[in-house]
């Protein structure tokens, strides 16, 4: 049989997260051990999905069985709605809530809802690689504006007003970021949205990370500091409640104007045409948001320590600098060694010393800039291990 050719629009969409995982088996299946600090799975470490979760499912098994209504049932979405008033938003309604398979398929749909070829949208630089993938399925640009290394990972107004065309249908912030750990400032946050204002553009604000949260940081949700400005929020309990397994995501709407009426409604087409959510995930998405906060207390608690080691040793290690992370997991230090790229780099660490992380450009870092990101979920033991490899291999290879 001749060879079945994929569709040309899936030449473009990298995911350098994943990409890398075929070349880690390559070195595995070569008998030398693999570090992974490169995926954000906190059940690949010490960490465990809150027990009332499952219970949540157990309870309900019946309901569990069936199709679930395909943009969430009323209760989840009311339960997202709550969650969002509580978070500052507001008046939002479950109307307002749309359930999806995974953060990861809010992105998705939304964008596919949004844009057609040759239209884009601002993403932040470095910023989260689904968005990227999917622009570049869609023939879409993603639009670049810059984070600001100097100056904490902050938004660079500058240059995404720079970045802002006729083309342009709406401005992606993640906050907290991936791959940084930058958390934005209630000032940075209002400049944005001041921005979005004065070139009628709605906000996506990916909020994936909002309850992890470091030292006198303060997370402040973009609906909480909008007026008018259409805000689209995106949330979901693989990270803040330990449970990536259980595909549970969400987008609500803040907009007192009715502009996105259209758009949701697209958004909401789209989600039909896959037939229903996962049925026991809006059981446990419920429980999440509505049940016991402990469990991301703890998280939290637990990950402080790891993310002061990572701050210190990287900044230790001669050639290596990294900005302190005020949320999520993900440390983000800069290579200033005569590298050729910052994939060669992450490439030769895995092949020589067996530790995985992911090089910066997969999150579309500024030109001449090399960085990787390296996950501090596992315990200090582990991180230890990795550190004292990732600085033995900077000793032996360029000094
Ligand atoms: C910024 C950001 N948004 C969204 C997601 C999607 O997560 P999930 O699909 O597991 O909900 C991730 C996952 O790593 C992320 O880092």
């Amino acid at each position: 049989m001749k060879k079945v050719e994929p569709a040309k629009a899936t030449e473009n969409v990298r995911h350098a997260i994943r990409d890398l995982v075929p070349i880690a088996e390559e070195v595995d299946a070569s008998g030398k051990e693999i570090t992974y600090l490169n995926i954000g799975d906190p059940i690949v470490y010490d960490f465990r999905t809150p027990e009332h979760l499952w219970e949540a499912i157990n309870s309900d098994r019946r309901k569990c069985e069936g199709y679930a209504n395909a943009i969430g049932s009323h209760d989840t979405r009311q339960a997202v709605a709550d969650y969002a008033n509580r978070m500052g938003a507001k008046n939002i309604s479950n109307k307002d809530a749309i359930i999806f398979v995974g953060g990861s398929e809010a992105i998705i749909l939304s964008l596919q809802a949004l844009m057609n070829p040759g239209e884009n949208i601002l993403v932040p630089r470095p910023g989260y690689s689904v968005y990227n993938g999917e622009l570049n399925y869609l023939g879409c640009e993603h639009n670049e504006y810059d984070l600001d290394e100097e100056n904490e990972w902050q938004i660079d107004i500058e240059t995404m007003r720079k970045s802002i065309n006729e083309k342009t249908k709406g401005i992606v912030i993640i906050n907290p970021n991936n791959p940084t750990g930058s958390v934005l400032t209630r000032k940075n946050l209002k400049e944005t949205i001041d921005l979005a204002g004065e070139f009628d553009l709605p906000i996506f604000s990916d909020e994936t990370y909002d309850q992890i949260i470091y030292d006198d940081a303060e997370f402040v949700s973009a609906a909480s500091l909008s007026n008018d400005i259409p805000i689209i929020s995106l949330g979901s309990i693989s990270k803040t409640h330990l449970a990536p397994g259980f595909r549970g995501g969400w987008l609500y709407k803040q907009d007192p104007n009715g502009a996105l009426d259209d758009y949701f409604a697209a958004i909401q087409k789209l989600c039909r045409l896959r037939l229903t959510n996962v049925a026991p995930t809006q059981a446990a998405i419920k429980a999440a948001l509505n049940g016991p906060q402990d469990g991301v207390k703890e998280m939290v608690k637990k990950l402080q320590p790891r993310r002061d080691l990572t701050y210190k040793r990287l900044n230790e290690i001669e050639g290596l600098s990294c900005d302190k992370p005020k949320g999520a997991f993900y440390a983000f230090p800069k290579i200033d060694l005569p590298v050729k790229s910052d994939k060669e780099f992450v490439l030769s660490l895995l092949r020589e010393k067996g530790v995985l992380v992911v090089y910066g450009s997969g999150f579309g870092q500024k030109e001449g800039t090399n960085h990787f990101r390296i996950v501090f979920l596992p315990p200090e033991e582990t991180l230890n291990t990795a550190f004292d490899k990732i600085e033995e291999f900077i000793k032996e290879n360029y000094s």
